[in-house]
């Protein structure tokens, strides 16, 4: 895959690049103690947010266009547009490189007959934008669920891009689409949390396990989530979470994301590391973006041994 330059309107993300190791706040540290995680709830489409200013602009992602909403950091939390405060706010606001990685990995998957997301339950974690999750819309999923870690994120953000993509795609909007009893919906809230609300969510551990035998499980088909393994307090959560919420055996997973995240310690190779240990799940590369760079991004996809 070609690397990415820097497209009008696309925020390069500064806070994880090796030169930067952004005093602001976000190391995780030990010896700062984060905030109580914002409780878990679903948002409705009609919660989205009316009155903060919310502009869009095309994105060209070679054979595919999609729509970029941008709103004020500072509006929504008070908060500088390069700020990410753990345990507050994630970076959802901001479009990361990973999630145009990871759409355009999703393109060539599905052109190339390795995916069809026809008829299939999705769930974008950390989603921000939701671009990837967007795409699974427009290729026919039967229900896409987004989740991010803010409410705020998710009505000021997430609801008016995936409805501009939406409509500039001709489809109904996500209080038509869910009306029409299609499935768009929207969840906050932290991974460690999340599967309590979540529909497609099986707890038993014994049905991940192969010599216990394993029919099919009405959890989540396909997985989507982009650099959302920047963290490694967080990796543990979130790869429980993904084990609860993937379709035992035949789901799967797509993760874009840094191969290492300088000064925050995370990276897919320290994700990948916990998948391989518990022995439940394998990854295959699907894309590697090097720009020259040390900061090498990398596309997985997890599915069950
Ligand atoms: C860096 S942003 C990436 C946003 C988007 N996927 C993109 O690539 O543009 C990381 C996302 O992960 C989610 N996240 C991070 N830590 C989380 C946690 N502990 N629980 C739930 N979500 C979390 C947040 O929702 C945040 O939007």
């Amino acid at each position: 895959m070609a690397a990415n330059s820097q497209k009008p309107g696309f925020e390069m993300f500064r806070l994880f690049s090796s030169s930067d190791k952004a005093g602001l706040g976000f190391l995780d540290s030990p010896e700062t103690p984060q905030p109580p995680p914002p409780p878990c709830v679903e948002v409705l489409s009609s919660e989205i947010s009316a009155s903060l200013k919310y502009t869009v602009e095309p994105l060209n992602l070679g054979e595919l266009t999609l729509l970029k909403g941008r709103v004020n950091t500072q509006e929504v939390f008070g908060l500088s547009n390069s700020d990410l405060v753990p345990g507050k706010y994630e970076g959802g606001l901001k479009l990361w490189e990973g999630s145009l990685d990871l759409v355009k990995a999703l393109c060539s998957e599905v052109k190339n007959g390795n995916l069809s997301f026809c008829g299939k339950r999705v769930l974008e974690l950390g989603c921000g934008h939701g671009l990837p999750g967007v795409f699974a819309c427009l290729e026919g999923a039967a229900a896409v669920h987004f989740q991010d870690f803010n409410a705020e994120v998710i009505r000021c953000l997430t609801i008016p891009n995936v409805n501009a993509n939406l409509l500039e795609n001709n489809q109904p909007s996500v209080a038509n689409v869910s009306n029409s009893g299609g499935e768009l919906r929207f969840f906050a809230g932290d991974w460690s949390e999340i599967h309590k609300l979540l529909p497609h969510v099986q707890e038993n551990e014994k049905d991940l396990n192969h010599s216990s035998g394993h029919g099919q499980i009405a959890s989540y088909d396909i997985i989507l989530m982009a650099e959302t393994v920047y963290s490694i307090s967080t990796l543990q959560s979130l790869y429980e979470l993904i084990k609860k919420c993937t379709s035992c055996p035949h789901g799967v997973v797509y993760m874009a994301a840094k191969k290492h995240y300088f000064g925050v310690g995370g990276g897919t190779r320290q994700f990948l590391s916990l998948v391989e240990k518990d022995g439940i799940m394998a990854a295959s590369l699907v894309a590697e973006v090097a720009d020259g760079s040390s900061n090498v991004r990398e596309v997985w996809k997890l599915s069950f041994v």
